[in-house]
């Protein structure tokens, strides 16, 4: 099993790529550090793990409260060290330049940059010390090509590919690799339920591989960033799109 051995922390893993990624991570053979603010699908997402291992720590709460995050941290048992980070959680508050307000801006500034900032603060020390360590962003194909009324999200996907790089550059001597992913249109339960058919559809035709993915497609392409067949793969911003906006 290709992850044995390791500590993966998963952001967002309540439902949609997240919750594959934690699927994933366990059947590969990690330990997960699981994190949602939805705590009914958090414990389903982890139920399931545990039919697989024990080594499943489920904490549910708000993210972007990063003191409640921090000390959340801090009780974390020494049994977790976590080496692998994705930072997956998000969402999205649509916009033009005309109508997004600051507070809706900086919102999601704050989970897609702020968030994950301060993750790989407290984890990469420890990843460097060990010389081992993996980083996975998931951006989006709208950090590279921009979205119509996706101002705040777009500009927080753009960001994250900025930090990816930079920590890249950083941390890459001690051994970490440091990577974003950028999905294009992915079956998740926000997709399914908040996106209209005819914008679906207008992506579907623009993607060569003329379907929308499913979010083991995605999770699957992280597991492979956070394994060690991926050891001379860093900076890399990779589409997970069907060929859609590349
Ligand atoms: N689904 C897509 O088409 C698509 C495309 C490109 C990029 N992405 C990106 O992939 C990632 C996952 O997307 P998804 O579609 O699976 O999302 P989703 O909305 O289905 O799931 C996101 C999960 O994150 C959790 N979450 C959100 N804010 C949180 C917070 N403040 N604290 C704790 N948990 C929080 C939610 O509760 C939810 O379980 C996101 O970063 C998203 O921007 C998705």
């Amino acid at each position: 099993m290709g992850l044995e051995g390791h500590t993966a922390l998963i952001t967002g893993a309540g439902q949609g790529i997240g919750r594959a990624c934690a699927e994933v991570f366990t059947d590969q053979g990690a330990a997960l550090v699981l994190i949602d603010k939805n705590p009914e699908t958090l414990e389903e997402v982890a139920r399931v793990c545990k039919e697989k291992t024990d080594r499943i720590l489920p904490l549910a709460l708000d993210l972007t409260d990063l003191e409640l995050l921090g000390k959340e941290l801090d009780g974390v048992s020494s049994s977790f060290e976590v080496d692998i980070l994705v930072n997956n959680a998000g969402f999205d508050k649509p916009g033009t330049t005309g109508k997004i307000d600051r507070e809706a801006f900086e919102s999601v500034l704050g989970i897609h940059l702020s968030v994950p900032l301060f993750l790989i603060q407290r984890f990469l020390p420890a990843m460097r010390s060990r010389k081992w360590g993996r980083i996975i962003n998931v951006s989006s194909i709208y950090g590279i090509i921009g979205g119509k009324g996706e101002v705040a999200y777009s500009a927080a996907k753009a960001g994250l590919i900025g930090l990816t790089k930079s920590v890249a550059r950083e941390a890459g001597k001690d051994n970490v690799t440091v990577n974003a992913v950028l999905p294009g249109l992915t079956r998740t339960p926000t997709i399914e339920s908040a996106m209209a058919e005819k914008f679906k559809q207008q992506i579907i035709n623009d993607t060569p591989l003329g379907r929308i993915a499913e979010p083991e497609e995605v999770a699957k392409v992280i597991a492979f960033l956070a394994s060690e067949d991926a050891s001379f793969i860093t900076a890399v911003a990779l589409p997970v799109s069907g060929g859609w906006g590349i």
